[in-house]
C-alpha cells in the first residue's frame, strides 16, 4: 500500500494506518495474488557514488580542531565506500533476477549497461556496483573519455545575460527563504569557528553574517559564495567521517550527539542545495544533457537494465527537472543519500494492457552505510516511493508510462 507522503511517516499515523488499512491491505494482496499480471520491462538506475573523501581544501581554516585523516585524496571513493556500493548491489542484483528482467547467469550488454561519470569515485563506485551484483562476470563500466563528461557536468549552458539574471534572482529569492540562524550558530560552535584561521585572518567569525551571493555564468557551475556554501563544506567533512565509519569523536569531534542536532545542522546542506541547484530555471538547464541521455535509454535504447551513475548534483537537478514531489527518506541524514539509487521502472500490466512507470528512492539509512550491513531480500535498504507532479500514481504507485514519456518530451 502506498500513501503520499510515506516515508515521513510518523509512528502514530502509521500505527492508525495499519489498523485502518488491514482489510484494504488484505484486500489488495488477494487481489494482486489472483491478478498479478505486471511484468517488469526496464529499469533504469540513476545513482550517486559512494563514500567518498570531502573535497573542500579549506576545511583546515574553518577550525582550530583537528579533522580526520583520511587514505585517501580529497574527492576519491573510499575502501568503505567500495564495501557499502558492494553491499546494495547484491541486493539490487537479487531484486532484479526477482523480478525476472535478469536471470541468475552473466548479463550482456542488452541485459545491463553501466555508464558513469570520468571521474575516479564514479567509475570505481560502478565497478563496485557491477563486481558485487555479477561476480566473475567481467562487466564493463562504460564512462567517456572527456573529463568532465557533459552528460554529468552540472554546468550553466544558456549563455544569455537574461538567462543570468533570471537564474541568478531566483536563486537570490531561495537564499532569502532560508531560515537558517539557528543552525549556523549550532555550527559556529561546533567548528569553534571563532577560533578559526578565517576568523584570525579574515575577521570572518560568524558564519550567519557571511553574505550569500548567488552568481551564475555560462560554462561554469552555478555557485553562492559565502557562509552557505563554506558550511556546506564543512557539513560534508562530518557526513563523509560518520559514512565512512569512523569512530564518534573523529566525526565532528564528538559535538553531534543526536538526531536532532544533526537535523539542524543538515538543514544548511539542504538549503545550500535548495538554492545551488533546485530553482526551477538552473535545474531545467543544467539538467539538459543528462535528461536527452535519459530519455534516450527510455525512448530508443531495448536496454533492460542501465546504471547511470553520478553525483548528488545529477539526482537533485533530474528530479527538479522532472518536476518530482519533493521527498524526504526515512532514516536517512540527507536527501541524496551516498549510493542512493532512483530507479526508473517501467513496467507491463497484462490487465490494463498499458505500460507503467514507478519510482522508487532506493536507498541505505544512515546506520546500514556508517555500519556497512549487509543486504538482502530478507534484510533490504530502505525504499521509498516517488511522485511526479503531471504523472498522477495509482494506489498500487504506479503513473502511465505515456504520461511520462510526454513530461520528458515537454522539456
Ligand atoms: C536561455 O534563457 C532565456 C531566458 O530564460 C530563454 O528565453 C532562452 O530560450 C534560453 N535559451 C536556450 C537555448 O535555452
Ligand atoms: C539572524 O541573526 C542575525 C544576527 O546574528 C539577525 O540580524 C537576524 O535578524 C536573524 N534572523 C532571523 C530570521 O532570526
Ligand atoms: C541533543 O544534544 C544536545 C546537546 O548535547 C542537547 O542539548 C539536546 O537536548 C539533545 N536532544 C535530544 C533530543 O536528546
Amino acid at each position: 500500500m502506498y500513501i503520499k507522503r510515506e516515508c515521513t511517516s510518523s509512528v502514530i499515523i502509521f500505527i492508525l494506518l495499519c489498523f485502518a488499512m488491514q482489510s484494504l491491505i488484505l484486500f489488495y494482496i488477494i487481489k494482486s495474488v489472483i491478478s498479478s499480471n505486471l511484468r517488469l520491462e526496464q529499469v533504469v538506475i540513476l545513482s550517486r557514488h559512494g563514500v567518498r573523501v570531502p573535497v573542500s581544501l579549506r576545511l583546515n581554516k574553518m577550525s582550530p580542531n583537528q579533522w580526520p585523516q583520511w587514505n585517501e585524496n580529497p574527492g576519491q571513493l573510499t575502501a568503505r565506500g567500495i564495501e557499502v556500493e558492494g553491499l546494495l548491489a547484491s541486493y539490487f542484483s537479487e531484486w532484479l533476477i526477482k523480478n525476472n528482467i535478469l536471470s541468475p547467469s552473466c548479463p550482456n550488454d542488452k541485459d545491463f549497461f553501466a555508464y558513469a561519470d570520468s571521474s575516479q569515485r564514479t567509475i570505481v563506485s560502478a565497478e563496485a556496483f557491477v563486481e558485487k551484483a555479477f561476480p566473475n562476470c567481467n562487466v564493463i563500466v562504460h564512462y567517456s573519455s572527456d573529463t568532465p563528461d557533459p552528460i554529468f557536468n552540472p554546468v550553466i549552458h544558456n549563455g544569455s545575460v537574461n538567462f543570468q539574471k533570471i537564474a541568478e534572482k531566483q536563486m537570490q529569492v531561495a537564499i532569502n527563504e532560508l531560515k537558517l540562524n539557528s543552525s549556523f550558530i549550532e555550527l559556529n560552535s561546533i567548528l569553534d569557528y571563532s577560533e578559526s584561521e578565517y576568523c584570525k585572518r579574515e575577521n570572518k567569525c560568524d558564519l550567519s553574517q557571511e553574505h550569500n551571493t548567488p552568481y551564475v555564468r555560462a560554462k561554469y557551475k552555478p555557485k553562492v559564495s559565502g557562509g552557505l556554501k563554506k558550511s556546506n563544506e564543512a557539513i560534508d567533512g562530518f557526513l563523509m567521517a560518520l559514512y565512512n565509519g569512523l569512530s564518534e569523536d573523529q566525526v565532528a569531534w564528538g559535538k553531534l550527539k543526536n538526531h536532532s542536532q544533526w537535523k539542524v545542522v543538515m538543514q544548511i546542506a539542504e538549503g545550500y542545495h535548495d538554492v545551488v541547484y533546485k530553482t526551477e530555471s538552473i535545474a531545467k538547464d543544467l539538467a539538459g544533457p543528462l535528461l536527452s541521455y535519459m530519455r534516450d535509454i527510455f525512448v530508443k535504447k531495448n536496454t533492460k537494465v542501465t546504471l547511470v551513475m553520478g553525483h548528488d548534483s545529477n539526482i537533485n537537478v533530474v528530479l527538479n527537472a522532472m518536476s518530482f514531489k519533493r521527498h524526504n527518506l526515512r532514516n536517512s541524514l540527507a536527501s541524496t543519500p551516498i549510493s542512493g539509487k532512483v530507479v526508473f521502472q517501467k513496467w507491463f500490466d497484462e490487465n490494463l494492457g498499458k505500460y507503467l512507470l514507478k519510482v522508487e528512492y532506493i536507498y541505505q539509512s544512515t546506520d546500514q552505510i556508517r555500519n556497512a550491513l549487509p543486504l538482502s531480500m530478507e534484510k533490504p535498504p530502505e525504499v521509498c516511493l516517488m511522485g511526479i507532479h503531471k504523472c498522477r500514481n495509482d494506489d498500487r504507485g504506479f503513473c502511465l508510462w505515456d504520461d511520462f514519456i510526454s513530461i520528458l518530451n515537454d522539456l
